[in-house]
Parts: structure tokens; C-alpha cells; sequence
């Protein structure tokens, strides 16, 4: 299995690329199911969740293709053809393996008329039910039937008539097939308390963009008027956020500067509001974000919570960064019961952790030291390879395909702006 392999205490420095946004295209991907017509993505991200998804919507009867890109191109083209779906089931082995496949039940249901998708039973950050997204779109019109561990929603005969549902808390995966299942409804469909994160917004675009009818964007009340058909388009992918803010953290954590060519400073308000307050220097230029660090950080405390507040997917690695600052931080997880797995292998390259239900203190301390880590989920991962490239020594990060879910040749980018870092394919 691969591992990464990093000497650390190298301040990085130059211009490292932000690909596409992993969260975006794993909503942008399955709207291609809601049209007879060709659906091309630009700027998708070369990661192991879109191969995955792109496999997913094989076995449902389209044709995923790749178009002319060179392998050093970071981001790809695909184009997705929908024009029959011959079959409507996400089976248990691949939404095991990558919950977003959850997002095929929307598209699924609006064009065929029915879809099943098995329960994703647990997951490494938490529990994760998906009882939100079958009340959405019950609310909507959809008759649902749990069987054998999977669920079937159906649409009355007459087509989805469209409704009212406020969300009880705050989903990005339920207000994303809400949505998708919505534009081909008959009626209306209004949804409160949506979530508003900017890939929904990319969701939303791209709707448009195929004829849909949304009132409401980047807001949390979305009024949407079904659309008999929609048709096919070109769209590009959002630059990720979760991206550019997890290299902000790498310059912070060694005290370097990089320019995060392609990020977007609007999207990530909360984020780069948290980097200054430790100190950070974070600047707006023509193609991007430039972050610069010198000296200590200073503390933080910091909560999560849905869009536009801190996110979730910052969590872990702002923590690895804290983990060298000048002071006592209070991090508080409000989002996922269970996602606070990187603080004991953190501990272990020397960091002062003490967690306490939803909130961890991170202590500062002086430096870092590398050691054989592992995680258990994508942002974990990074954490530890933060924390590695500020170490001293060496450290060995395990379980590289987390990684690989989400972050674009990893390696490659922080080679490039100075890391001693490699994958050892042998480890
Ligand atoms: C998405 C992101 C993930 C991010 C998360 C929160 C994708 C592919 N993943 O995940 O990276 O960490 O948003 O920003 O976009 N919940 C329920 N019932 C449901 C659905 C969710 O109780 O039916 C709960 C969850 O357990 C969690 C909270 O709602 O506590 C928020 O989860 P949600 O926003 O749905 O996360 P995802 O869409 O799975």
C-alpha cells in the first residue's frame, strides 16, 4: 500500500495550482442523469471519488468521456451522456465506499421515476444517516419504501407534484438531491433552511445553465419551478476551497508564503477571517490568494458550522497547524460527532491535544516530531501531513488513499513549492 513520505521543516514557497472543488463535482456529475443531452464538466479534479462516481453512472446506462488532456494537466474534461437510463439502483458496495453516490437518488428519481440507493450504514467522522434527504424528498411528493437495507423512492403516477420542506438542520448532500429532483418536478418546490455552501451555488449554476428554474441562489430558501426537460451543458468545475485553505494551512505551519493560484478569496471568507487572526497574511491577487507566515502563530478558538461559518473540512488540519501556535486554542466540532480521530496520531508527533466531547484545547507546543502515522479519513490525512511538513524528522503517513480521494496529486504540488515529500509505492 502507499505511503507518503515527508522530511520536514522546509518553509514552502512559489505558486501551487488549486484544481477543481471534489465537492462540487461529486453534485455537478450526477446532474448530467436529468437530461437525454451531453453534459460536459471542465476543471474536474483528477481524484479517486470522481473515477468512482464516473464508474457509478456507467452502471446506470451513461457514457462518461474523457477529453484530450495531457497527463501534466492538473483537471480534466468530461463529458457525460445520459440519453437512456437503464438502470436506476446504487448498489451497497459503492455508496459504502463513497457516500456522495447517495446523490444519484434526486437526478435518478426526477428522470426515470424511481431510484434506489442502499443505506450507507456508518462512516469513519460519524454516524451520517440520510434520513434528511428521503424527508426532502417525501415533502416533495416522492413515495419512499425501506427494504433489506435499501431504500426505493418513487414518483406518484402524474410526475413529483413539488411541496414545501424546511430542513430541521442544515444538509449539504439532502438540499443537493432535494434540488436535483426538484427541477424536473411538476409543480413548485420550496425548500427552507437549505444549505448554502458555495458548491451549492455551483449546483445551482449549472442547473440554470440546462434550462432549470431557481429562485433564491446562495440563500437558504430556494424556490424552484419544474421544468418539464432540461438540456445539456458546459460548465466549470469552482476551484476548491477545502483545497486552497488545507495549502494555507502548509505555508502557516512552515512559516513560508504561497501564491494559491485559481482560489477563491469569496468563497472562503470564514476561512481566510481564521488564518489573519492567527497572525497569517493572507492577500487577494489577480489569479488567486497569496499567504505568507513569519514567527509564531497565534491561538484560536474556532467552531464549526454549516456555510458561511467555518467549515467542518477545515477542522482537522486548522488544529494541526494550532498544534505549533503561541497559546492554548479551543477548536469546537459541530457538525460530525466523530471527527477528531487525527488527535491521537497528532499526539504522537508531539502535540498537547486534550479533547472533550465536541471540544478539543491544543496546547502549543514548541515543535513537532516526525513519526509512522495513519488516518482514517481525507482531512485527517491531511492534518498529519501538515504537521509532518513542519516536523522535525521523518514522517510516514499510511493509508494514502483517503488522500487520494481528495487532494490532486498531493506530492507533486508541494514538491514543487519547496516540500521534501515523495510516495513510496512499496511502503
Ligand atoms: C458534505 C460534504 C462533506 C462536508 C459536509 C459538511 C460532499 C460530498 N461532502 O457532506 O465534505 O464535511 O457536507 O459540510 O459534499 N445529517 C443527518 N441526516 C441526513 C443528512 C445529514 O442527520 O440525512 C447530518 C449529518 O450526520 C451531519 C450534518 O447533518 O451531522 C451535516 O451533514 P451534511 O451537510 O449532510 O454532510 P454531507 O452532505 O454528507
Amino acid at each position: 500500500m502507499d505511503r507518503i513520505l515527508i522530511r520536514g521543516g522546509k518553509p514552502l514557497s512559489g505558486r501551487l495550482p488549486i484544481s477543481g472543488a471534489k465537492n462540487a463535482a461529486l453534485t455537478l456529475m450526477p446532474c448530467a442523469l436529468l437530461t437525454d443531452e451531453p453534459v460536459t464538466l471542465r476543471n474536474l479534479p483528477r481524484l479517486a471519488d470522481v473515477d468512482s462516481f464516473g464508474h457509478l453512472l456507467n452502471q446506470l446506462g451513461a457514457s462518461t468521456q474523457i477529453e484530450g488532456s495531457r497527463p501534466e494537466d492538473f483537471g480534466r474534461v468530461m463529458t457525460i451522456r445520459a440519453g437512456k437510463v437503464t438502470a436506476t439502483l446504487a448498489p451497497y458496495d459503492i455508496v459504502r465506499k463513497m457516500r456522495a453516490s447517495i446523490l444519484v437518488l434526486g437526478p435518478l428519481l426526477a428522470r426515470a421515476g424511481e431510484a434506489t440507493v442502499s443505506l450507507p450504514g456508518g462512516c469513519a467522522i460519524g454516524n451520517r444517516p440520510i434520513d434528511l434527504h428521503l424527508k426532502a424528498l417525501e415533502a416533495l411528493g416522492a413515495e419512499l419504501e425501506t427494504a433489506s437495507g435499501y431504500v426505493t423512492a418513487r414518483v406518484p403516477d402524474g410526475g413529483l407534484p413539488g411541496g414545501t420542506f424546511s430542513f430541521p438542520i442544515v444538509s449539504v448532500g439532502a438540499t443537493e438531491n432535494a434540488i436535483m429532483a426538484a427541477v424536473l418536478a411538476n409543480g413548485t418546490c420550496i425548500l427552507e433552511n437549505a444549505a448554502r455552501e458555495p458548491e451549492i451555488v455551483d449546483l445551482c449554476n449549472l442547473l440554470v445553465d440546462m434550462g432549470a428554474n431557481i429562485e433564491g441562489m446562495g440563500t437558504d430558501k430556494l424556490v424552484i419551478h419544474g421544468k418539464q426537460r432540461l438540456h445539456g451543458a458546459t460548465y466549470s468545475v469552482m476551484p476548491d476551497r477545502i483545497e486552497a485553505g488545507s495549502y494555507a494551512c502548509a505555508a502557516a505551519i512552515t512559516g513560508g508564503e504561497l501564491e494559491l493560484a485559481g482560489a477563491s478569496a469569496n468563497d472562503m471568507h470564514a476561512i481566510i477571517a481564521a488564518l489573519r487572526e492567527t497572525g497569517v497574511h493572507v492577500e487577494e491577487t489577480r489569479s488567486g490568494i497569496k499567504v505568507a507566515a513569519d514567527g509564531k502563530l497565534k491561538p484560536l478558538t474556532l467552531s464549526t458550522a454549516p456555510f458561511p461559518a467555518f467549515p467542518t473540512d477545515m477542522q482537522a488540519q486548522f488544529m494541526a497547524m494550532l498544534c505549533l501556535a503561541d497559546g492554548a486554542s479551543v477548536l469546537t466540532e459541530t457538525i460530525f460527532e466523530n471527527r477528531y480521530m487525527h488527535v491521537p496520531e497528532l499526539a504522537r508527533m508531539g502535540a498537547d491535544i486534550r479533547v472533550d466531547g465536541r471540544t478539543a484545547i491544543v496546547r502549543g507546543v514548541e515543535k513537532l516530531t516526525g513519526a509512522e502515522v495513519m488516518a482514517t479519513d481525507l482531512r485527517a490525512s491531511m492534518s498529519l501531513i501538515l504537521a509532518g511538513l513542519a516536523a522535525e524528522g521523518e514522517t510516514k503517513v499510511n493509508r494514502v488513499y483517503h488522500l487520494d480521494r481528495g487532494y490532486e496529486r498531493l506530492e507533486e504540488k508541494l514538491s514543487a513549492v519547496g516540500a521534501d515529500i515523495e510516495r513510496d509505492s512499496d511502503g
